[in-house]
């Protein structure tokens, strides 16, 4: 494990719209839960009663990408400030559903903005803090778009993105786990729902080292 102080561990959840990102969330918090571990569960956008609005918003009002990306990264400033940052030095985990690497692929690659400009907000959002580990649940846009429609999904202003952005989204993903392999774990998110679930706690423990 890479995180030996008595500072909490800080773990994201990643991946496309449809991955099935909900039930994997529940298995990481509650298996560290039944290590005795005290964890804070949370989500982006959101996680704050601020970050909240700023979620309503960004999901479901029209506006341009660098007014997303800026009033994701503002959510992301209270969450990292009132929760995130307060817990870590409480010694409490955190587990969040998406962090700034959903910037990066849905902003970013999904939507062209310039990797060094988020990379230069992250920075002054949260400078110095990164995940200590990251699972990726993956697939093909295809598969998740159909698993969508199976649900009968709705679907927010990002759901209702064409497979090809999905597939960007997913590509950039896999070159952010490529680029730093010890934080990130790559998990095949194309089986059972069971089979998902216990190779992502298989994950996470053999990051505890248990
Ligand atoms: P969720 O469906 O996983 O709760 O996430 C909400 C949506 O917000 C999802 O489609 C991905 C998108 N999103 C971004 O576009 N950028 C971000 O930085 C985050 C955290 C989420």
């Amino acid at each position: 494990m890479k995180n030996p102080s008595s500072r909490g561990l800080f773990i994201t959840l990643e991946g496309i719209d449809g991955a099935g990102k909900s039930s994997q969330f529940s298995a990481l918090v509650e298996t560290l839960r039944g290590l005795g571990r005290e964890v804070v569960a949370t989500r982006e956008p959101g996680g704050t009663p601020l970050g909240e609005r700023l979620r309503e918003m960004v999901l479901n009002e029209a506006m341009s990408t660098s007014t997303e990306a800026l009033l994701v990264f503002a959510a992301r400033q209270e969450h990292v400030l009132h929760v995130i940052e307060p817990a870590l030095l409480r010694g409490q985990d955190v587990v969040c559903d998406r962090f700034t690497d959903a910037t990066l692929a849905y902003q970013g690659a999904g939507k062209g903005i310039p990797r060094d400009r988020l990379e230069a907000l992250a920075h002054w959002v949260h400078p110095g803090l990164e995940p200590d580990l990251t699972v990726l649940l993956d697939l093909p846009a295809e598969t998740a778009a159909r698993r969508m429609r199976e649900q009968g999904r709705q679907g927010d202003r990002f759901e209702r993105e064409p497979e090809e952005f999905f597939g960007r989204v997913r590509r950039q993903y896999l070159e952010l786990a490529r680029e730093q392999p010890r934080r990130w774990r790559v998990v095949d998110a194309t089986r059972s729902l069971e089979q998902v679930r216990e190779d992502v706690i298989q994950n996470l423990k053999k990051f505890l080292e248990l």
